[in-house]
């Protein structure tokens, strides 16, 4: 079976079938989430805090983001995988751009990539016109864009038009712009419920929500707050799993099982003589 391709999804958007995405940034993680029907694997920059230690998603490393994206590449027989530029792995020059966005393509086996645009960033738009008129496939990612928290302030909600919050009309615009420049489907990212129906009827791309409420045509969680790996939760985020719990339970018992030496059994252990033991 081959991986879902850009056909495949705009045949699923336009039959109104629902998209769903999840992020995976490892091979044993990436294989259960392909097995389980999603339609697209982000690795995301989300890496940096979920998978990586860090404190945010700004200092993953281009290099980091490469073999994340390279070890689900390994994994995934039947979602596309999307690679996403780290920050500043894209902006400072076209030449960069395209140079680090096709080494998601050619090195880490990635079927497109993901990069954040701030409202009217015509910077990044120029960037995903040059990248689609080359052949490489780009998500865009508008709404609370990460990357840019140390200007935003904080995980502010967008759409509301007031001074931590950008416009409807300003993202719509952009959302435009997204499209016209060649973008194969948009994230968008903690919007007010009517912001996010206003851009998914405004574009003919379909639109991936994670806190855009429910009018858009699919929807996009980090991987480690649906399965309960995370330090916090969060509003915009639903936890499928409570993984903390199960994977400390069994750690706790392999620990005491050690301590009592009820770990090795004797069926454990290898025999100097029977090869089948
Ligand atoms: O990096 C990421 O996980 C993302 C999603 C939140 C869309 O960009």
């Amino acid at each position: 079976m081959s991986r879902m391709t850009i056909p495949d999804i705009h045949e699923k958007y336009e039959h109104g079938e629902k998209l769903a995405m999840l992020t995976a940034y490892d091979a044993p993680i990436a294989r259960q989430v392909d097995n389980s029907g999603v339609d697209m694997i982000l690795v995301g920059d989300s890496a940096g805090d979920n998978h990586l230690g860090y404190d945010d998603t700004l200092q993953i490393t281009l290099e980091e983001a490469l073999s994340n994206t390279a070890a689900v590449d390994r994994a995934a027989e039947n979602a596309m995988v999307i690679g996403d530029l780290p920050f500043l792995s894209y902006g400072s020059s076209m030449e960069e751009s395209v140079k680090n966005a096709g080494r998601f393509i050619k090195e880490a086996g990635a079927d497109a990539v993901k990069l954040e645009t701030p409202p009217h960033g015509t910077t990044s738009i120029e960037i995903i016109d040059r990248l689609t008129e080359l052949g490489m496939p780009v998500q865009g990612h508008i709404g609370l864009t990460p990357q840019r928290m140390n200007q935003i302030g904080g995980g502010y909600v967008q759409g509301r038009g007031d001074e931590n919050s950008t416009t409807v009309e300003a993202l719509i615009d952009t959302a435009e712009q997204i499209e016209e420049a060649g973008a194969f489907s948009l994230v968008l990212e903690a919007v007010t419920e009517e912001t996010g129906k206003r851009i998914a009827e405004a574009v003919d791309i379909p639109t991936i929500g994670i806190g855009a409420g429910r009018y858009v045509d699919g929807q996009v969680l980090v991987i480690t707050d649906a399965l309960g790996l995370s330090k916090e939760s969060y509003r915009l985020s639903k936890q499928y799993a409570d993984l903390n719990s199960i994977i400390s339970d069994a750690v706790e018992s392999y620990v005491d099982e050690v301590q009592n030496g009820v770990f090795p059994a004797a069926e454990n252990a290898f025999d100097p003589i029977d090869k089948d033991k």
